[in-house]
């Protein structure tokens, strides 16, 4: 090997990398084109590994010429990189081109649940009066469904629950959301006002009126000098904002262990206005919750003096207030998820 002979095989080098470099169809091709040439093991280096055979005074001359030749071609390559990706880019972005003004798939509208969209009407109604939601366990014991709210063990009461209970003992399904009563008033000092919506569950045979598995409200209003006249003004409010202004309403005796005197409350048939009809069982009105004043036994078990505090409890289901609003007449669609049912409260 001698200079001359490294010389001309640099410059072969030089020009047949241009012609490579410049017949290179991608980025990729001169990735791979550069890895040959200028890598470790490329040919420039095996050329250069001639230079040991040259005498030393020879050596920095093939080193000048093999320096030019390396930038050159690094910046034949840079050149044709910028050249290539440049195009690249631009048929990506036609490829890829986005057409903005095709129409958007339409947004299928869903719609609350008819018992949650109740619940929150109810909510919202008793809110201008100053309740707030509280929520308290599914999952009750003995004590706080039962015994504390005056239904003790054996009390034939009872047998208005029909009771879930659990493996572990003392525990159960709460029958009503009553127990909530019990809850807040332990935890909180009066003036109470509360509204208390959650899951209850009974052992039930299955019918039009009746699941296994259904919505409550419970209300709680607990102050000094609380009145019936309070909770009927208050309930008047709560039929007139749900059903329409004007609608009559009435109170009936009823009983309930914890509420003392007990009453149903009734709203005039919205089928017929109060002539009587199919709907309302001809009577011409329509029961849409059971109330009471809080029973002096259920606020001193609560450690609340009746002597001081009195209170009110109702307690609804929203179910019940959503079929006669929307008059749907089974309970059952209620738990079935079929959209056909769901579909119409969008
Ligand atoms: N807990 C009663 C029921 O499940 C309803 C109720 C609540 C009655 C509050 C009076 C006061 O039927």
């Amino acid at each position: 090997m001698d200079l001359a002979q490294l010389t001309r095989d640099l410059d072969a080098l030089s020009t047949s990398t241009r012609a490579a470099v410049e017949a290179a169809p991608d980025v990729a091709a001169l990735a791979a084109l550069e890895l040959e040439i200028l890598g470790k093991k490329g040919r420039l280096t095996e050329i250069l590994r001639g230079i040991g055979s040259l005498p030393v005074e020879e050596r920095p001359q093939v080193g000048a010429v093999a320096n030019v030749v390396r930038r050159s071609i690094e910046q034949v390559l840079a050149e044709r990189h910028a050249a290539l990706s440049g195009s690249e880019l631009e048929a990506r972005l036609l490829a890829e081109r986005v057409d903005v003004t095709t129409p958007g798939r339409p947004v299928r509208r869903g719609a609350l649940h008819p018992s949650i969209e109740a619940m929150g009407e109810i909510a919202e109604i008793f809110g201008r009066f100053g309740f707030v939601v509280h929520e308290t366990p599914e999952i009750e014991d003995d004590l706080t469904n039962f015994q504390l709210l005056n239904i003790p063990p054996d009390h034939p009461a009872r047998d208005l629950w029909d009771t879930l209970y659990l493996d572990v003992p003392g525990r159960l399904l709460r029958t009503h959301t009553s127990p909530g009563q019990i809850r807040v008033m332990q935890s909180t000092k009066p003036p109470i006002r509360v509204l208390l919506p959650g899951r209850c569950f009974r052992y039930e045979a299955i019918d039009a009126s009746h699941g296994s598995e259904f919505f409550q409200v419970e209300g709680l209003m607990v102050d000094e000098g609380t009145t019936l006249g309070d909770m009927r003004g208050l309930l008047d409010e709560f039929a007139h904002a749900m059903f329409g202004a004007g609608k009559k309403t009435r109170f009936r005796p009823g009983y309930y262990p914890f509420t003392e005197p007990s009453v149903a409350f009734d709203v005039e048939c919205l089928v017929c206005g109060g002539v009587g009809c199919p709907a309302c069982g001809r009577t011409g009105w329509m029961t849409i919750l059971g109330a009471g004043m809080v029973h002096p036994v259920v606020l001193r078990n609560c450690g609340l003096d009746p002597e001081r505090y009195q209170g009110f409890a109702f307690g609804m289901g929203p179910e019940r207030i959503s079929m006669l609003k929307h008059r749907i007449n089974d309970l059952r669609l209620f738990l079935e998820d079929d959209l056909r049912f769901l579909e119409q409260f969008r």
